[in-house]
């Protein structure tokens, strides 16, 4: 087995015109009538070939395009890289994120291995250089992921490593590029991290596989422990949603506590916050089986779980002034003469009984008996991820994930850290109407509602499980996979959730 990509980033302070390196990367706004004055020198040495381009109209400067100039002797980068940032004033955070993944990505398939960025520069005083650097280094490790692992022989054509400087000429700007850089790497190998494990397939990953992976990360992180009930505790517990949806597989369901204490004292005064993440290694559908199409990305209905784990490894190694849970109930959802049926009856952790209609509807099994322990633990609040509903999926396409809260305030923090994460988020409703779809002539609840609005009859459900919390509920069907190669990032999982969520707990640390 392979090892994925390394990725180092690093500032430098050099004049521009004198960096020496395999690839310098400079960001160029559409429309723009002329040559900035970095671009403009870079140009003088380049015997104009920066014009020529532009005026021929070879590259326009239009988001998510590129182009490359060798140096030639002229310049001491051997090549510099025109990244296309699209007109200036639809310009955002993701804008400067996606066009350092884009660059990353270049460097990966032409074997640079070390390259510098200067794209920042572009975006002048719109952007502060923390920012700048965060966001940065967050694209460069999602640009240059491949997941290959598992592909034996050479290299695959493919570096091993990834050698990454900010490049500036003023000190000052090096000093703050380099506070957001750190926070953004370790955000940015959390992500990378998140993605493997998802991408890892169901037969690597089964709940006790991704119980001692969590063990073995929470050791290496500060001030991060790790718990797990197994199967026997599950009974002794009461969760009984947790281990019907588990009953049919071969390998047991592991319900997985990770706690995070922050060392500082001010964090006593902050608000617990949890975070709760489905974690279905495999989603067969059981009973009610899937059809065959596609089954295979049900390898990915972990995704929500892997990004809390993700996250909590990320609030560890940043040391924020926070204490956190990360909850991840995991089960792998199969047919056998041991599984959960339609018809089922079962007694939740909540003490509430669930009807069960449709086996397939699994994740808010585990998610009630996840959610229900985070209350009962005395969190403040509740987040929950999961890849719930392909209504989502219906709903909002592959760009956003779904939001249901029944919290104004907490609805607002999400937002801003969506914007701010380029994981976006569109508030969805999951209020009496739908909960009132979820009631069982012989349980309290059941778990499939009508033929509509699935996304929302789905939170309706986990809504009743938070007894008085602020809660929040992200449905990440849609947003967890790529199914083909892009210019910005490599097919397969997407590590959605993971820089949303850090992002949040930031300002959670920041502000409150
Ligand atoms: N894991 C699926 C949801 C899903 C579908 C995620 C497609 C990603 C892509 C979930 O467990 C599921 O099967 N949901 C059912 C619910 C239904 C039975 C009420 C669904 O959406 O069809
Ligand atoms: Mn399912
Ligand atoms: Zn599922």
């Amino acid at each position: 087995m392979k090892d994925i990509i390394t990725v180092e980033v690093k500032t430098r302070k050099v004049d521009f015109t004198q960096c020496k390196t395999q690839l310098l990367a400079l960001g160029v706004f559409a429309e723009e009538k002329k040559l900035d004055q970095l671009t403009g020198q870079l140009d003088a040495k380049l015997d104009g070939e920066i014009s020529r381009l532009l005026e021929l109209g070879d590259f326009k400067g239009k988001n998510r395009t590129s182009a490359l100039i060798y140096g030639n002797g002229r310049l001491p980068a051997k090549r510099l890289l025109l990244v296309g940032l699209g007109e200036k004033k639809k310009a955002t955070l993701d804008t400067l994120r996606k066009a350092s993944a884009l660059t990353a990505n270049k460097a990966i398939a032409m074997k640079a291995e070390n390259i510098s960025l200067a794209l920042h520069k572009a975006f002048g005083a719109k952007l502060d250089p923390e920012t700048a650097g965060q966001v940065t280094a967050e694209g460069a490790f999602y640009g240059s992921y491949r997941y290959d692992e598992y592909v034996t022989g050479d290299d695959n054509g493919r570096l091993a490593r990834l050698n990454v400087e900010l490049v500036d000429s003023d000190s000052a700007k090096i000093r703050k590029l380099q506070r957001g850089l750190s926070k953004g790497a370790v955000i940015g190998n959390a992500q990378s991290y998140a993605r493997t494990l998802a991408n890892r397939p169901g037969n690597i990953i089964n709940p006790p596989a991704l119980a001692q992976e969590a063990k073995k990360m929470a050791k290496a992180a500060p001030n991060l422990t790790c718990t797990v009930f197994d199967e026997k505790q599950l009974t002794a517990k009461g969760m009984g949603a947790i281990l019907a949806v588990g009953s049919g597989s071969k390998t047991p369901p592991r319900f997985i506590v990770l706690k995070y204490k922050s060392p500082n004292k001010k964090a006593n005064k902050l608000p617990t916050i949890a975070l709760v993440g489905k974690a279905i290694t495999f989603d067969s559908g059981g009973i009610s089986i899937k059809p065959a199409a596609n089954m295979d990305y049900m390898k990915l209905d972990k995704s929500g779980g892997i990004a809390v784990l993700a996250t909590m490894k990320a609030a560890a190694h940043l040391k924020l002034p926070l204490n956190i849970y990360g909850i991840i109930p995991s089960a792998e959802n199969m047919p056998g003469g041991s599984s959960y049926r339609p018809g089922d009856i079962i007694t939740t952790f909540s003490g509430k009984t669930v009807e069960v209609l449709n086996t397939d509807a699994e994740g808010r099994m585990v998610l009630c008996d996840g959610l229900n322990y985070a209350v009962k633990q005395g969190c403040d609040v509740i987040i929950d991820i999961a890849t719930l509903t392909g209504a989502c999926m219906v709903a909002l396409g592959k760009y956003r994930a779904g939001l249901m809260s029944n919290d104004a305030k907490l609805l607002k923090q999400l937002q801003k850290a969506a914007d701010k994460s380029g994981e976006k988020l569109w508030h969805m409703p999951s209020g009496d109407e739908y909960a009132e779809e979820m009631k069982s002539k012989i349980a309290d609840l059941k778990n499939i509602g009508s033929k509509w609005g699935g996304a929302c009859t789905a939170a309706a459900f986990l809504r009743q499980f938070v007894e008085e919390k602020k809660w929040a509920h992200l449905d990440m069907a849609g947003v967890d996979v790529f199914e083909s190669d892009t210019n910005s990032g490599a097919a397969g999982s997407t590590g959605f959730g993971v820089r949303l969520l850090t992002t949040y707990l930031i300002n959670a640390a920041e502000k409150e």
